[in-house]
């Protein structure tokens, strides 16, 4: 049940309403942690006339160009045989289905746009995008390029972002609704539900006032407060936690728990997107025990759901990456990277997990991997351009970024990493990656103690 939102459900039913009318569109949702704008899109996605697409930013995708577009699309790809070769082609490639050049981003948004107007023919479509901050800027500038032009599709597009973090999200030229608290009397049913008869109305009152309405630092407080408190019987202690806080409450929640269960906490969080398996896997590596993210002393902080397990609220997330020391974060990358060495298709998550490591060669080979041997002169016949690339890219920066650095499109960058890739005979950016923490004198920036040099 949902309290207040009056506004923001009456716009989201307008935006349905004229998209079954044929009339498609976007709206944004921003706003603080907490403050209610996945429960709005869960309220939109029951739209049971539609057909809803889902997708949510993954922070350890947010490097991988089309993660999220991928994630959004990967029920209705079958449509795309039906699409002009060349956009087929294009989603094919973005997706990394085929092995072709990577696709120009106009053809790829095109192509985006072509698949779901090719999908409403049969039924409305609401695409359902949440911590957008967390997506992947491919991904959501092909949105925007597609939201700019539903006027014509019975296609919606609902975006959440949380503000202050993450990516700065291109929203240009979709209307966007900024959530903020709720009113006092909503903030009270909200408190009333979850404390059950016994709420004074001066507690409600000072509650809703202190949490600025945010329905997450709510729920907090009822939660954190004595019975007596609530009833008015007892004074309230002098601060009760608010949204910013709210962090630091899960930080001090999880530093209480047994080192084992911090150690699967800290899993769960860097692994990011909810494989239930591969974090099992990973602490079983760790020597934790995996039956224990099923307990009751993880109950409050998780929930597991047939193969995945993810945070009952993601600041749970990031309060338990900040709980644990930078040594335990690389540890459980590397742990994560190592369950991940069997799964072929998880090679850039792999990578992306190494690189978090920092992995230097003694890691590397403690997790079995080694960089890839090759001729040594292989390297010395890069350009000062492409070494440039190499470096930029070798420690984890995407396309965008290096082209950023750079001063180049990424297209160029795209061009130079081709030719590094047949010179020094290889064939992805995790090997790359690997090349530069294996401390190839070529690949250190200048200036840069190579990983090998100080050990
Ligand atoms: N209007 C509301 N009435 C009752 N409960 C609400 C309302 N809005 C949000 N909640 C509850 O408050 C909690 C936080 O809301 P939600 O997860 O939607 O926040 P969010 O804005 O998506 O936060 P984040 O940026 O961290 O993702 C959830 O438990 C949600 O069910
Ligand atoms: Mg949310």
């Amino acid at each position: 049940m949902l309290y207040g939102r009056g506004g923001e459900q009456a716009a989201i039913a307008r935006l349905l309403q004229s998209t079954r009318a044929g009339v498609g569109g976007a709206l944004v949702l921003r706003g603080e942690p907490g403050i209610g704008k996945s429960a709005l899109l869960g309220l939109a996605a029951a739209a049971d006339d539609f057909s809803v697409l889902r997708a949510a930013g993954v922070e350890a995708e947010s490097g991988l160009a089309y993660a999220t577009l991928h994630q959004l699309l990967h029920t209705v790809l079958d449509g795309a045989g039906r699409l002009p070769a060349a956009q087929a082609d294009a989603l094919w490639a973005a997706f990394g289905l085929r092995e072709a050049d990577v696709p120009g981003r106009f053809l790829v948004a095109v192509a985006v746009l072509a698949l779901l107007s090719e999908v409403a023919t049969d039924r409305p479509v609401l695409c359902v995008v949440d911590d957008a901050q967390l997506a992947d800027g491919p991904s959501m500038e092909a949105l925007a390029f597609v939201a700019r032009r539903l006027e014509v599709d019975p296609v919606a597009l609902l975006v959440a972002v949380r503000e202050g973090e993450g990516r700065e999200v291109d929203t240009t030229g979709m209307p966007e609704l900024r959530l903020s608290g709720l009113d006092p009397p909503s903030s009270a049913a909200l408190l009333q539900e979850r404390c059950g008869a016994s709420l004074a109305p001066a507690v409600a009152d000072t509650l809703a006032r202190s949490t600025g309405g945010n329905p997450l630092a709510l729920i907090e407080a009822a939660d954190s407060l004595t019975g007596r408190q609530l009833a008015g019987r007892d004074p309230l202690p002098e601060s009760v936690p608010l949204a910013g806080a709210l962090e630091a409450l899960y930080v001090e929640r999880i530093r209480h728990r047994s080192p084992e269960a911090q150690a699967l906490l800290l899993l769960v969080a860097a692994e990011g997107s909810g494989y239930l398996g591969v974090v099992g896997r990973a602490a079983s590596l760790l020597g934790a025990d995996p039956w224990l993210l099923g307990s009751a002393e993880l109950d409050d902080l998780l929930v597991i759901d047939g193969p995945a397990v993810a945070f009952r609220h993601p600041l749970v997330r990031s309060a338990a990456y900040q709980a644990a020391s930078p040594s335990a974060r690389r540890a459980a990358h590397l742990a994560l990277a190592d369950a991940l060495r069997a799964e072929v298709a998880e090679a850039d998550r792999r990578a992306w997990h190494l690189a978090q490591a920092s992995a230097g060669p003694d890691e590397l080979r403690a997790t079995g991997e080694s960089a890839r041997r090759r001729d040594p002169t292989a390297l010395d016949q890069l350009t000062p351009q492409e070494l440039q690339v190499a470096r930029l890219v070798g420690q984890g920066a995407t396309n965008h970024e290096a082209a950023a650095q750079l001063f180049l499109s990424p297209r160029t960058i795209d061009y130079h990493l081709r030719k590094v890739f047949r010179k020094a005979n290889i064939s992805s950016r995790s090997e790359l990656i690997r090349l530069v923490y294996a401390g190839d004198p070529l690949l250190k920036p200048p200036g840069a103690e190579s990983p090998s040099a100080s050990s």
